[in-house]
């Protein structure tokens, strides 16, 4: 294999720039060449490809973001946007693809590979919802600027007694929401995965309250597509039935995506861009990295 394509693909996540330049400068010291396709697949069926080289990397180890940028793509769910992103990967004689990315990038490399490009997956979420390996690049990171925020807003609820619900980021996966709770001893967590009940978050908050506790937080996973659940939602029905709570909601939103990757994320993502290109050289096809 001369020639390898790279591509980071849905949500950024803090540490696909690391991932990249492990990618970047793995394949370049196997006499590769790299080709770097800026925003996803938008960039492999739009043509905005670039020669990278080893300095091409300097410096983003520390940098959350992407520098290859992201998309969300919805012609490439489409036959003639996968057969043009084909076209270009054969017109820059790209003959494997590493796509950090989430579920959906993955799918994306699914079809690629069934056009005959071999792809391999590296997982880069901050949701952590893949399965197959423990822990995504950038999912350490948001953990630790949720619990970062979480300890800030401890600080207001106490000194007002108040209740807050929190609400973070994971997509349909809990993993953000109920480790932030451990992490800061919050007094509940509601995640997609676990039926939810006002009545028992109330009891555990009333539980609290009668420890004379100053405050409690609750950890609450995003609301679902069609629009239930959320902070909101359950800062409104806990307040609706008991009315002697006083309830503030914080949407952490998109801050949860940005930030320095830690140490753990610049490691992981260093050593899933290794194993990418490894795979690739050992004739490895359409799998994906993971770490057990
Ligand atoms: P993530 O990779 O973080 O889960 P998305 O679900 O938005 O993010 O997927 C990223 C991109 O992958 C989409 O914008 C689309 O271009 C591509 N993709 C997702 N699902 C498919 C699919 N079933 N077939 C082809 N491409 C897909
Ligand atoms: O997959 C990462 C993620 O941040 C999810 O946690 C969230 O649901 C989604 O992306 C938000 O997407 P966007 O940035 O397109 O609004």
């Amino acid at each position: 294999m001369k020639t390898i394509g790279v591509l980071t693909s849905g949500g950024d996540a803090p540490g696909m720039n690391a991932a990249v330049r492990a990618v970047v400068r793995t394949a370049i010291s196997l006499g590769m060449t790299v080709k770097g396709i800026r925003r996803g697949y938008a960039g492999l069926i739009e043509d905005d490809i670039i020669d990278m080289d080893a300095r091409s990397v300097c410096d983003v180890i520390n940098r959350g973001g992407t520098l290859l940028y992201t998309a969300r793509c919805p012609k490439f769910r489409t036959e003639e946007g996968v057969l043009e992103a084909v076209e270009n990967c054969k017109k820059h004689g790209i003959e494997g693809l590493v796509v950090i990315g989430g579920d959906g990038s993955f799918r994306g490399a699914l079809e690629l590979s069934r056009h005959g490009i071999p792809c391999i997956g590296v997982p880069g979420t901050i949701d952590n919802d893949i399965s197959a390996t423990d822990h995504t690049i950038g999912y350490d990171t948001a953990l630790n600027t949720i619990m970062d925020c979480v300890d800030k807003i401890r600080d207001t609820a106490n000194s007002h007694n108040r209740i807050f619900f929190v609400e973070v980021m994971g997509r349909d996966a809990g993993f953000l929401a109920q480790n932030a709770a451990i992490a800061t001893g919050a007094e509940a967590a509601i995640i997609p995965e676990e039926k939810s009940d006002v009545d028992q978050l109330a009891t555990f908050i009333g539980r609290g309250v009668r420890k004379s506790k100053n405050s409690s937080i609750v950890l609450v996973s995003e609301s679902k597509k069609d629009g239930t659940g959320g902070a909101q939602y359950y800062a409104d029905r806990l307040v609706q039935e008991y009315p002697e709570y006083e309830a503030r909601v914080t949407i952490l939103g998109h801050l949860q995506r940005g930030g320095i990757p830690t140490a753990q994320d610049r490691i992981l993502a260093s050593r899933m861009g290794v194993a990418a290109i490894e795979a690739l050289k050992d004739g490895q096809r359409n799998v994906m990295i993971g770490v057990k």
